[in-house]
């Protein structure tokens, strides 16, 4: 199958008061990817939105919902995620007291599974859940908020992700990453081998369009670099 290239913006930086038409618009301009960050002001300090949004928001396109649940114990959550429209859930390890069963469980929810880890948390939080896990989440920024800065210390981190799922044979699970993602630095994140890239103020913050195509472009010339070498 190979593995997959996506920019997924997150949401969070929209406009609530125009989101429908922010949606179209990243729809007309290619995005496949949505990116939902749900926070419960436990896991993380602000409470941001849930269920009933992604409902509302799910009755228009055909956008991949790739739900991040920043919030303590999301298994929770799943069946209520499911009934919305998520499509994806990616839950913090931090936050599963029974990772492997959560996991579980949104698989026969139907839904694909993510594991995302903070920049404090090593690799080897994953090491037992590899089989279960269809995407890794590499958090670029400790997270709670949008528009913070990237830590350069986690494009170290993001290569030791690929190579890990490399050398364990999942050569097509992706690593996605959240936070602080910018047109300046997507090639370094790009290079170090994160293939789903999450952004949110540098998508909305202006011509949203243009944005993507910047992002977008990028990616573009990244994959074909990579085919001639
Ligand atoms: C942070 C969220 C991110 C955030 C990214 O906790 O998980 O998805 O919206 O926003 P930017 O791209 O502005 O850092
Ligand atoms: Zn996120």
């Amino acid at each position: 199958m190979g593995r997959i290239y996506e920019l997924a913006p997150s949401i969070l930086s929209a406009d609530f008061l125009k989101l429908g038409d922010q949606l179209e618009t990243l729809e007309r301009c290619g995005v496949k990817w949505l990116h939902i960050d749900v926070m419960d002001g436990q896991f993380v300090p602000p409470v941001s939105f849930g269920e009933p949004v992604i409902r509302s928001i799910r009755k228009e396109g055909s956008l991949f919902f790739d739900c991040h649940l920043m919030t303590e114990e999301p298994a929770r959550f799943i069946a209520g995620m499911k009934e919305a429209g998520a499509n994806g859930m990616t839950v913090h390890a931090e936050a599963c007291r029974h990772l492997d069963r959560t996991l579980e469980e949104i698989h026969s929810a139907g839904m694909k599974t993510g594991v995302a880890l903070n920049p404090a948390t090593p690799l080897s939080a994953l090491t037992y859940v590899l089989d279960k896990t269809d995407m890794v989440l590499i958090m670029t920024v400790n997270p709670g908020y949008g528009g913070q800065a990237y830590i350069r210390g986690m494009t170290r981190k993001i290569r030791e992700t690929r190579r890990m799922l490399d050398e364990a044979g999942y050569p097509d699970v992706p690593v996605e990453v959240d936070g602080g993602i910018r047109q300046d630095n997507i090639d370094e994140v790009l290079e170090a081998g994160a293939s789903v890239i999450v952004s949110g103020s540098a998508v909305f913050k202006g011509d949203i369009c243009a944005n993507v195509r910047g992002f977008t472009e990028k990616i573009r010339a990244f994959r074909a670099a990579q085919k001639l070498s």
